[in-house]
Formats: structure tokens, sequence, C-alpha cells
């Protein structure tokens, strides 16, 4: 690594080497610890959106991190035409977070994660309703990865556009909306697929009325509920998965973001009934479920079980959601546990305020461009919550308008 890079540099040998999808901050981070990051001219950040959601128990854990130099030097990847001993650990410790009697797929990304749970649904409802069963509905608003496959399902028309033709099968309905779901169940659909807090979307939480009535819906219908707890999954709302508040049981979690920490993984969990809809040689990754991010994944779980993470995450955001709200400049803060939006009063932008943020010392993301995205590590401390409010207070008292 050419640790003489300036900055400056570095952004030319970006623009010239990478392909150029991303419209990035102008900072590069080169080290971190807990929920604070650090530039290369030794900058202290406070990191309120953790990677998208991703570093749940915050930069460099010691426990994560020693399991992933042990796994390193011991075995990182052998491909899945083997059996390796960490996978089907971590499949058991999940299944077990998810009540049990269930089998894991594992993936890189969020994105495979729900690519998996799509294949599976049309497996299972074209075994079970015939050919013309692989309809897969899904929410306006939503976000489910970048994939053909999941662009598709995701309900963002302007992010469709330039990639059509997609995939046939998909459809969107209005989210939370169970009569615009209902009028869009025919016996086509194998899945309903939906985020309980769409995080992409501008955290916009579905009601538990809305979140039973797909339940119902589903089960009425033949049709397989599959819940994407990417960006939910794994302590972020106050419970280990955010189906959890409106007591539903889905079919189909998937999950990837905070499972390890910051090493790519991703998982499907489905009920062995309908998991069972899969045989051998059906679906596959080379590096799913491989030694060294399955293990980073397990050293996640065992940290979050032991610490009560998703408690503390409930507690944290509790503190940050009534200091947010009492912001001058900020009209209403929604989200639940610490996957939370700040909507900024008439004469902010967000992205405005999100890049003051920044060069005040302060990392999150404008959401939308009214709202303001706050995800931090999952163990931030009160002391934390309260310097990243002053921060956002100072800059919203000093900008907009
Ligand atoms: C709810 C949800 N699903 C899927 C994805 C896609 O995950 P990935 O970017 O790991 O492919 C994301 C990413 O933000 C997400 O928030």
């Amino acid at each position: 690594m050419n640790q003489a890079l300036s900055f400056d540099d570095l952004v030319a040998l970006d623009a010239a080497h990478v392909m150029q999808t991303y419209g990035r901050a102008p900072v590069a981070f080169v080290r971190g610890d807990g929920t604070r990051l650090w530039d290369a001219d030794g900058r202290e950040y406070l990191d309120f959106l953790a990677g998208l959601a991703v570093v749940g128990l915050g930069h460099a854990h010691p426990e994560v991190a020693a399991a992933i130099a042990e796994q390193a030097r011991t075995l990182v990847h052998v491909s899945n035409l083997y059996y390796n001993e960490v996978q089907p650990q971590l499949a058991a410790r999940l299944d077990s977070l998810l009540g049990g009697g269930g089998r894991v797929f594992f993936s890189n990304s969020g994105a495979e994660a729900n690519e998996c749970a799509i294949k599976l649904a049309r497996r299972h409802g074209q075994a079970n309703g015939g050919p013309e069963r692989f309809h897969v509905l899904s929410a306006y608003g939503s976000f489910h990865g970048r994939t053909l496959t999941t662009l598709a399902a995701t309900g963002q028309p302007q992010k469709q556009e330039v990639f059509q033709p997609l995939p046939a099968g998909f459809r969107q309905v209005p989210f939370d909306d169970i009569a615009a779901l209902a009028a869009a169940m025919d016996e086509r659909v194998c899945a309903v697929l939906l985020e309980v807090v769409q995080g992409e979307g501008g955290v916009q939480p579905a009601s538990a009325d809305y979140l039973r009535a797909v339940r119902a819906l589903c089960d009425d219908r033949e049709a397989l509920l599959v819940v994407d707890e990417v960006q939910t999954g794994l302590g972020r709302t106050g419970r280990w998965f955010a189906f959890e508040h409106a007591g539903v049981a889905p079919d189909v979690v998937t999950m990837a973001k905070a499972l390890g920490n910051g090493v790519p993984i991703g998982a499907c969990w489905a009920r062995a009934e309908v998991a069972s809809a899969f045989k051998p040689g059906d679906h596959a990754t080379t590096f799913g479920g491989q030694p060294l991010a399955a293990r980073a994944a397990l050293a996640v779980l065992e940290v979050m079980q032991r610490e009560n993470v998703p408690a503390r995450a409930e507690r944290a955001g509790a503190r940050l959601t009534r200091s947010l709200g009492r912001l001058p400049g900020v009209d209403a803060v929604r989200g639940v546990g610490l996957l939370l939006a700040a909507e900024l009063a008439a004469g902010h932008e967000a992205p405005k305020v999100a890049s003051a943020c920044l060069e005040a010392g302060l990392v999150l993301n404008a959401v939308t461009p009214t709202a303001l995205r706050l995800a931090p590590p999952l163990l931030v401390s009160d002391d934390e919550i309260d310097a990243a409010v002053g921060i956002l207070g100072r800059v919203l008292a000093g900008e907009g308008a």
C-alpha cells in the first residue's frame, strides 16, 4: 500500500482506474476503532453510518479481528465442493436465532441473499402451484439489490430504467397498503418480498398491523412471505430481526450487512419445508460460507449474544431518537432502534447538511433530499450519541435557510 499518496493523487488514481459508479464524499478513511474513524491526516470522525449499517460491533472489534486473523492463518477457503467446519456451526446459530427448524444458504452480499430467496421462492411456487407460479410482489420504495433480478424486485423505477429489459415476473405495490397487495395477489404469485423498515427508501417502517395482514394473506393465497433483513437484521432495530416487532413468522429471511461486521457475507434462511424445494445443483456460489467469512460471522454472533446487543441498540436508539427530536432544525425522527432518519425542517437540504457534518467530524448520510440517516455501531456509547447530536445541532444552527 502506498502510504505517501496525497488525497488529490488518490482521487486521480481512482478516476483513472476505478469504474465511476459512486458519488463519493471527499475523504479517505485509513483506520477505525469502535464508533471512531480517522482519515489520512489524523482527523477523527464519529461514525454514525457504520459503513451503511454494516459495522454493528464497531470498527476493529478485537474479538472479531482475532477470529479473522486466526482463521486466516488456518484456512481461508476450500469451496463448497467440500465440508468446512465453520459453515454449519454458523448456520445452526443463525437458525436458533430464527426459532429453529430452518436451513441456511450463505452468499457474499445482500443482493445475493435476495437472489437466493427469489430463486427458492420460484422453485417452491412452481413445485406447489405449477409453472405459472413464479411472480414476486414487492413494494414501491423498496431496495433489494443491484443484480438484474434484485433490481427487478426493487421498487424504484428510476434505478431500473436504463437496465431494461429486466427479468420478468416482478411487480410492485404501494408499501404498507394491504388492500393494494391483496388486489395484486393472484395465483401466479409465489412470494411477497418486503423490508420491515425500508432503509434505502428513506427509513420508512411498515406498521405491525400491515405485516400481520401480509402474513395472513400469504397463508391464504399459498405465497411465501420473504423478509429482507439485509439492513435491519442482527440487532439494529432492537430485536435480532425487525419482523419480531410485529410478531410475524416469515417463511424466508435474508440478511447480510451486519453479519460479518464488514467481512462480506450474506445469508438466506428458509423454513425447512421451503428450503427443501432446492435440490443439489440448483444454487451455488464459490465463496459463500467459506471458513474466513463464516468464522468472522460466528465471532460477531458470539459477541452480540453475550453482550445482548439488540437490547443495547434499543436503549441507544431511544436516546438518539429523543436527542434528535429536540434539535432545532429537525422536524421529525422516524425509524426503529438504531436505524433512524431525521427529517429536516424547511430550508435545510440533507446532502448539504451531511457534507457539513463530515467536515465537522460526523459521518452520516442523506437518505432522501430532506432526511439524514443515522445508523451508528450498535455498541455506541451515550457520550458518543451526545457528541454526535451536538455536532449535528451546531451544523444545523449554522447552515441552511
Ligand atoms: C434491504 C436491503 N436489501 C438488499 C441490499 C443489497 O445488499 P448488497 O449491497 O450487499 O448487495 C441492501 C443494501 O443496502 C439493503 O438495504
